[in-house]
This record gives C-alpha cells, structure tokens and sequence, in this order.
C-alpha cells in the first residue's frame, strides 16, 4: 500500500516510542518509522518484550508494528524517505564545562542535526520533540542551513505534555497538542502540516498554535508550575508535622478552591522523574543568562526544597529509629520515580538510597518493575541492598518498610502477617501517605507518614 505521509522519529525512547505508537495507530494511512542509534533498545521495540513499561502501550505497538509502525537502526534511509521528522533524543542536564549541572547537554540534538541535514535530499518538516533549551530551534535552524544544498527545512516545536504511567491516556486524549513555528508563510505552513497529523484524533480547538519561542518556553514552565505544586505542598507538609496539623486535610480544603484545583497536590518524599529537575534547571540558566537573578533564585527554591524533603525524610527515619540505622535492616517499598512505570530518573529512592547507606543500614529494595534500573542506579555503592521481586518477602526480617512509590499493590497486603515476620519495634514511614495508618498501628507499627503526626507505641 502507498502511504499517504512518512513520518520519521529520531530517538526510540519514552518519548518517541510511545508518541509514534499512537499516531501509527490514529493515522493507518501515514509510514510512521522510528529510529535510534542504540541497537539494543531497537530489538527490543521489535520483540514481545518492550523496552520501556507503560500502561496500554504493548498493545497498540502490536497493533500496528509490521503495517505501518517501524523500528530500525537504518537512520539516514530513514532520514532521506521522510517527509516529517520528529526529534526525541535525550537531552540531559550538562554534567561538565559551562552550565554543568543546570544547562541542557544538548550535544545529541546537534549530532542529529547534523545528520538530518546530510542524508537529507528534499524538502523536510523538522519537529522538535525533546525538552530543549529556548531558542534551541534557532540553533537547529543555523545547522541545518548552514550548507547550500538546496533542500528546505522547517523546524516546529512541539512539546511533549504526557506524564509516564498515564502516557497513552495522555497522548490519545490530550489537554492540549502546542505546535509552534516561525510567523513567517513558510513557517505557517509547515506547522499547518502537523496540525493535520494531530487532527486525525485530537479535536482542533486543543490543537493550540504560537510562536516558536512561546512553545518552547510553555514546556518549561509547565513542568515549573507542576513541579512547584509538589513542593508547596512538601514545604507545608513540614510546618504540619511540627504543628500536628494534617496535610491530606490542608490539601483538600486548599484543593476546593476552583482557582486552585485539587490536582497535584500530594505531599510526598519529593519528586522525580526525567523532567522536573531538568527543566526547572534549564529555567533557572537561562533566567540568569539574562541577568534576572531575582527570578533565576525563585524558580531554584523550587528544587531545592525538593532536596530538603528528602534529606528529611531520611533525617526523620534516623530520628525515629533511635539515632542510628547502621546495621538496620530497611525495605524500601518501590523504587520507580512514580507509580505505573519502570522508570527510576531522578527517583527520589536513589537519593534516599544513597543516604540510608551512608549511614550505614542494610537494604531490601522492592518494586514491581523497576528493580533491573534500581540495579543500575546504585550499581556503584557500597554496602548490602539486595532485590527482592515480593514486598512480603522483601519486608522479611527488617526493622522498617519505607514506602518510595505509590503502587496500588502497596495498600492492599496483608501488613499482619508482615508484622509478624519483622524485627520489633516495627516502623513504616509512608513516604507516599498510601496506606491505612490507623490499621497499621493497631497491627502494631510505629507509623511515620508525611505531614501528619506520628503513630507510635513509645
Ligand atoms: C511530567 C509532567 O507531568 C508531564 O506533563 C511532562 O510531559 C513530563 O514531566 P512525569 O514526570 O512523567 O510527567 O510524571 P508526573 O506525574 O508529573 O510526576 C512527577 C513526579 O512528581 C513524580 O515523582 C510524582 O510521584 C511526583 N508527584 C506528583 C508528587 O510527589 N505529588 C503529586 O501530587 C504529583
Ligand atoms: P526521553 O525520555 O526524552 O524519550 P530517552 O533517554 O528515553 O529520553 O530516549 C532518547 C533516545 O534517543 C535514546 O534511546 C537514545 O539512544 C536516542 N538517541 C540519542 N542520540 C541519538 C542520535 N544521534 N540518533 C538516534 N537516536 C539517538
């Protein structure tokens, strides 16, 4: 069959595998084709066993991989084929030289440049996919024109707004799809191409339309606005362990008020995840390379009171456990950045991990999909963790259960016959408020959640 479009994405990670899977899905008259250097990560998109675990996703990339869903290594033949490109490879933080530790390493976006604008022979439409730097796609644009071969190239940006664990919800039924492009007719044009794509199933008027550099700042700043959501109300969650005030309480009254909304306002250990961090960082950069310190500080408290609860959390456990956990056996209970995913960037389990460790405890490391990355994560300490598939199991024997991550599974085990097979006195600090504290001190626990008193026997 002939196909209508072929769309190409550079870069088969959490971002470019699952978003091409649905538009393969939504758009059965459009190649959709999605390429990575990585030949390992590439087998495992084409076997039964994908590389990266989210809700729904097995089988819609069954569904349509072999018809019109392709993975490969072949890049430039890809390259040369497609008419539209979309670009998802990673962009971590810088770990050297200028802006190391807060700017964006963006030496992947410049590699794929380079290389799109080599095997290219005619005219593509460049999407910009990963979370980049403002004004990244200025720099795209000087790349790739900068030889005279004659072949066109119009660069959008179109920011990624799905969160793991709910990703193909998010993708099928989005708040909004932002596509933005230069305000020029060609630039018009281009983006009015990708709209298309996107109105096989997204309705029109969620399809928003701005300048280049509004698009790209809109991704930063979402993710600024979501991440300072958690951390107001981990700020708060402090205030109410020291005042016995309840924080799922302040939560829900805050949360009523319809300019607020009750979303995101979960305390927790903190958050995680590949983005927050990141793009917060990125913010803070590029609000201090235009000389708004003032501004730069603000959006940095954001992660830095991020840093303070979970160095409390574990300064909380070394507390509650008589001021020392060395030779303390300790169960942490999910090891995923969230629930509903194997992802463990910038879990706030690997922070906590570390300090535990440090202060010398013993770990039992518990997660239904992450534990393969926990393995690679703390690949390089020092100390006892061993990983344990079954939470009872894994709880066996230690002296706490430390809950990381919100898995259902959590709330629904039997924590009597748990309690039985502990070290006494027993301790769960719920990281993540889950579980039934009542129940769980009457069983006989010491209970620790966050922002609200403290259950305990002594
Ligand atoms: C985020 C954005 O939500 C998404 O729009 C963007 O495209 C990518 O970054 P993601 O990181 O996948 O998505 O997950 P998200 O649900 O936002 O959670 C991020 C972190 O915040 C997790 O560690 C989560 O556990 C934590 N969190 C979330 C809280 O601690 N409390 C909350 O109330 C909500
Ligand atoms: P994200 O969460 O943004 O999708 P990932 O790290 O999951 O990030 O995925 C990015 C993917 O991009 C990785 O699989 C990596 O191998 C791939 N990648 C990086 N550089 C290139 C490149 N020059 N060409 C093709 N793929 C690349």
């Amino acid at each position: 069959m002939a196909f209508e479009k072929s769309i190409l994405c550079i870069g088969a990670g959490y971002v470019g595998g699952p978003t091409m899977a649905m538009i393969a899905r939504k758009c059965p008259q459009y190649r959709v084709t999605v390429v990575d250097t990585n030949p390992k990560r590439i087998a495992a998109w084409n076997s039964d066993t994908l590389p990266i675990y989210e809700p729904g996703l097995d089988e819609i990339v069954k569904g349509a991989r072999g018809r019109n869903l392709f993975f490969s290594t072949r890049i430039d033949a890809a390259i040369q084929e497609a008419d539209v490109i979309f670009v998802s490879v990673n962009t971590p933080t810088k770990t050297f030289g200028a802006g190391a530790g807060m700017a964006a390493d963006l030496q992947y976006w410049e590699k794929t440049a380079r290389q799109i604008r080599e095997a290219s022979q005619s005219p593509k439409i460049i999407v910009e996919k990963s979370t980049l730097p403002v004004k990244t796609a200025l720099a795209m644009e000087r790349i790739l024109t900068a030889t005279a071969n004659g072949v066109r190239f119009d660069i959008l940006s179109n920011p990624e707004f799905m969160a793991e664990g709910t990703g193909i919800k998010d993708l099928e039924s989005p708040d909004r799809v932002l596509i933005g492009s230069r305000e020029t007719p060609d630039g018009i044009r281009a983006r009015g191409e990708l709209v298309k794509i996107y109105a096989n199933w997204v309705p029109r008027e969620r399809i928003i339309t701005s300048n280049i550099w509004s698009s790209e700042l809109s991704k930063l700043v979402s993710n600024a606005f979501l991440a300072q959501r958690i951390s107001s109300i981990n700020a708060i969650s402090s205030l109410c362990e020291k005042t016995e005030a309840n924080i799922t309480e302040v939560a829900r009254a805050v949360g009523m008020d319809s300019r607020l909304g009750d979303k995101f306002l979960n305390a927790s250990i903190g958050f995680g995840g590949s983005c927050f961090k990141k793009d917060i960082l990125n913010l803070v950069y590029l609000c201090r390379q235009y000389g708004l310190d003032e501004v730069a500080d603000y959006w940095d408290g954001v992660v830095r009171i991020n840093d303070y609860q979970k160095e409390r959390f574990v300064l909380n456990m070394l507390r509650a456990m008589f001021n020392t956990l060395a030779g303390k056996r300790i169960c942490l209970f999910g090891f995923a950045f969230k629930a509903n995913t194997g992802d463990t960037r910038e879990s706030p389990a690997i922070y906590v991990s570390r300090r535990l460790l440090e202060e010398r405890a013993e770990l039992v490391i518990t997660d239904p999909r992450a534990l393969a990355n926990a393995g690679v994560d703390l690949a390089d300490t020092k100390g006892e963790i061993a990983f344990v598939e079954d939470p009872c199991e894994a709880a066996a024997g230690c002296d706490a259960i430390a809950v990381m991550t919100e898995w259902g599974i959590y709330a629904t085990l039997d924590f009597k016959k748990i309690y039985e097979t502990m070290r006494k006195p027993a301790f769960i600090f719920d990281g993540r408020n889950i579980l039934d504290h009542q129940n769980l001190f009457r069983i006989g626990f010491n209970v620790f959640p966050v922002g609200k008193p403290p259950l305990t026997h002594f």
